[in-house]
């Protein structure tokens, strides 16, 4: 079954007088496990698509249906708890938190799901109910698991202004990762990265893509990076092309 669903679906940004079309009608279907690029010029596109994967925006029109989820069907906090169980992101400025160890930026998912798990079981009122929230051994072994993975054992404990950009960029892909999401997003992961680094990280989201079985949508504009894709969607004015 596909992972996620578009019909039809179209963002329209109002300017006074003026409207732009910055999706025009797009449908697509992606599979579980797909390592797909999201390319097209400057405009064309690509921000509004990947923000409207992520539910930060929503579509003017149009359905999008996430692993049998029709999104339309959640309310605000709905999507906020989609978002923080189902969704990752990797940002093309890597956004990891100054202040907290390699292995606390990886640990920050669970810990951010921990929480809203135990909030939500004392407003139930009852103790011992479903889905036990994970212990913080259980947390830093996840952590620990991804960091690895990526080929970062020995910074556990460093911070991220101790680390080469391209070091960045594989922590904020621990992170991305350590929940097991649906999809991972990534806008134009490797536009702050020279183009051998921007490689060797299109090469670990591929190898982990493999190992992990995880789906991947980035967008880009480098053709480098989209020559490591498995297929590409291209976008002109909104539309695919
Ligand atoms: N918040 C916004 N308000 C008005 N217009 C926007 C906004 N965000 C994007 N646009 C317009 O929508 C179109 C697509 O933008 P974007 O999704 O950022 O494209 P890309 O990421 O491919 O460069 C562009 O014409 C852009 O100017
Ligand atoms: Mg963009």
């Amino acid at each position: 079954m596909a992972v996620l669903q578009l019909a039809k679906v179209s963002r329209v940004y109002r300017k006074g007088e003026n409207e732009v079309r910055a999706l025009d009608g797009v449908d697509l279907s992606i599979e579980a496990g797909e390592f797909l690029a999201i390319v097209g010029p400057s405009g064309s596109g690509k921000t509004t698509m990947l923000n409207i994967l992520g539910c930060l925006d929503s579509p003017t029109e149009g359905s999008i249906v996430y692993d049998g989820v029709d999104l339309r069907r959640l309310d605000e906090a709905g999507l906020s708890a989609y978002r923080r169980d189902r969704i990752s992101f990797v940002f093309q400025s890597f956004n990891l938190v100054p202040v907290l160890t390699v292995r606390e930026n990886v640990e920050l998912p669970l810990v951010i799901q921990a929480r809203a798990e135990g909030a939500s079981r004392l407003a139930r009122g009852r103790k011992g109910s479903s889905g036990a929230a994970r212990s913080d051994a259980e947390i830093k072994a996840l952590a620990l698991e991804m960091i690895e993975a990526v080929g970062l054992s020995g910074k556990a404990d460093r911070f991220p202004r101790e680390l080469s950009g391209g070091q960045e960029q594989r922590v904020a892909i621990a992170r991305a990762l350590v929940k097991r999401p649906l999809v991972v997003l990534a806008d134009e992961p490797t536009a702050n990265l020279d183009s051998r680094t921007a490689g060797e990280i299109l090469d670990l989201m591929r190898d982990i893509n493999e190992r992990m079985k995880a789906t991947f949508i980035f967008s880009t504009h480098d053709r480098m990076v989209m020559e490591r894709a498995r297929r590409i969607v291209s976008l002109h004015d909104g539309k695919v092309a």
